[in-house]
């Protein structure tokens, strides 16, 4: 954009009448060292006025002697402080090669200086010159958060503090994993490893960390602090190897608009560095194990949302990696495509693969993780498999409880029921709306609950009560409450 723009400027100096050809110039040479494309632009515009004015002043030029005209600026032998008369002089050359304009040569030189230049700015932004540096300043900043956190959350970062040390490793091992953007602590010290045929669920809220968490393990944000081990080979150390066992299905589809399903796998496989003869084989199989086949013709931009997904989680899978991150894989799919893709990482998992996964969904964590853990602002609160999850925050009961606003009072109504059931929790208390964790003992029976809601129901102007039994979602939500709202 900003090339094209300095393309239209320059022309527009360049006219003659206006006389400031002299700052299209000066203009002209800046955005030549620093844009590339600009370069390229001026070069071909040149080649062309060239082209065209070499056409009419080859001839015409020789009439200069008698006449002054506009193809007359080149014409050495003339000794005229105005070669081209009153006129304004044309810009031609025979030789296309010329350092002067219109010839080329300073674009050529341009382009080369810059080809070398942009590498470098590549090389090192993608070297760990600068990661290094940033690195040591996370250190600094990041607490020890292991005395606040949940047991089993403190026991798996025990767990992977010893393994990391020992010989007998998990296949992916993530330790006090730690992002600070700036002042802000997006993700604070999370540990967990996964052996083959694990699937391990990240749940969290928007704005959990479950995607920056992805970005570190990828080697697309740098680690504040911690460290990440794919079979023994820490990040850090051997990036390209890391890399190469490692599969990403990002939370925006990697796909090229205009390249058709086959096209992307097959890009996606030489990209990984599968052999010609193999590279084929590899696509189709991948097509038919995400039922892709009746669009594998089609141009990405065509496909919809749920299929653009299922191709993305395809990508991930080229090149057979050891561990696959899915960030959100199941997101805007229809029930039907969601229960095939569950299929295909299913069927992943059980081939030794290594598998992590965010999702908002309790349904998809059910279906596919074989470990859970909840993130809020950036911290587990929780770890464990799904039924440890259950029995250990599950368990119970919750009661809802309306008290009417104009009339009721809260307070004499949470003291009344806090008085009857001692060990009852109060987990929220706003907008005259109560939530009460009670646990399942033999002294909060359901009966005994009911009996006493229905005797508060006209002392305490209790508009109306709902009682249920704890479930996962409620669960999530109990720890999700916590997450602050970073837009605020
Ligand atoms: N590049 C960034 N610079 C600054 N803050 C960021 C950046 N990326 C993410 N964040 C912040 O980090 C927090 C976690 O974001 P993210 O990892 O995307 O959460 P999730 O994937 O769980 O929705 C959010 O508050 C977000 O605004
Ligand atoms: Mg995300």
């Amino acid at each position: 954009m900003t090339s094209q723009t300095g393309l239209i400027i320059i022309r527009i100096l360049t006219i003659p009448n206006l006389g400031t050809s002299y700052i299209a110039e000066y203009i002209e040479n800046i955005f030549m060292i620093f844009f590339p494309n600009f370069a390229m632009g001026q070069a071909i515009i040149d080649l062309y006025d060239n082209y065209e004015n070499l056409k009419l002043c080859q001839d015409a030029s020789f009439g200069c002697r008698h006449q002054p005209n506009p193809c007359c600026r080149y014409v050495k032998e003339l000794k005229r402080e105005k070669p081209c008369g009153d006129l304004d002089c044309l810009y031609w050359n025979t030789d296309y090669w010329t350092w002067e304009k219109p010839g080329l040569l300073k674009y050529a030189i341009s382009l080369k200086f810059q080809c070398f230049f942009h590498f470098l700015i590549l090389y090192l932004i993608e070297s760990d010159v600068c990661r290094n540096k940033k690195k040591i300043c996370g250190q600094q900043n990041a607490k020890d958060n292991t005395l606040d956190s949940d047991s089993d959350v403190t026991n798996e970062k025990i767990r992977i503090k010893k393994l990391i040390s020992s010989k007998d490793q998990d296949n992916f091992m993530a330790s006090s994993l730690t992002k600070i953007y700036s002042n802000f602590k997006a993700v604070n010290q999370i540990s967990f490893g996964l052996k083959f045929k694990e699937c391990f669920g990240l749940l969290g809220v928007n704005g959990a960390g479950k995607t920056s968490t992805f970005k570190m393990i990828t080697g697309q944000e740098t680690i504040s602090n911690g460290e990440v081990l794919i079979d023994k080979i820490n990040l850090a150390n051997e990036k390209d190897r890391f890399q190469k066992l490692l599969g990403y299905c990002p939370q925006v589809d990697p796909l090229i608009d205009q390249m058709t399903v086959f096209e992307t796998i097959l890009l996606f496989t030489r990209l990984r560095g599968i052999k010609n003869e193999l590279a084929s084989r590899t696509t189709i199989n991948l097509i038919n194990l995400f039922d892709l086949n009746e669009h594998k013709s089609k141009m990405c931009y065509t496909l919809s949302g749920g299929n653009k997904r299922k191709l993305s989680v395809a990508l991930a899978l080229v090149g057979s990696p050891n561990v696959i991150l899915l960030d959100e894989p199941t997101t805007g799919m229809d029930p039907k495509t969601r229960r095939i893709l569950w299929n295909c990482i299913n069927k992943i998992r059980t081939k030794g693969k290594s598998l992590v996964l965010t999702t908002h969904s309790m349904e998809e964590a059910e279906a596919l993780c074989t470990k859970i853990a909840i993130m809020v602002n950036g911290e587990f609160k929780c770890f464990g498999s799904l039924q440890h999850l259950k029995n250990k925050f599950g368990d119970g009961f919750t009661l809802l409880v309306r008290v009417s606003p104009k009339i009721g009072n809260v307070q004499n109504f949470v003291d009344h029921f806090m008085k009857t059931y001692k060990t009852c929790e109060l987990r929220e208390n706003r907008d005259n709306f109560l939530k009460f964790h009670l646990a399942s003992d033999s002294k909060n029976s359901l009966s005994k609950i009911f009996s006493l809601m229905e005797s508060s129901k006209k002392t305490y102007f209790i508009d109306h009560y709902c009682l249920t039994q704890t479930n996962l979602e409620q669960i999530f939500f109990n720890f999700v409450s916590e997450q602050k709202d970073t837009k605020k």
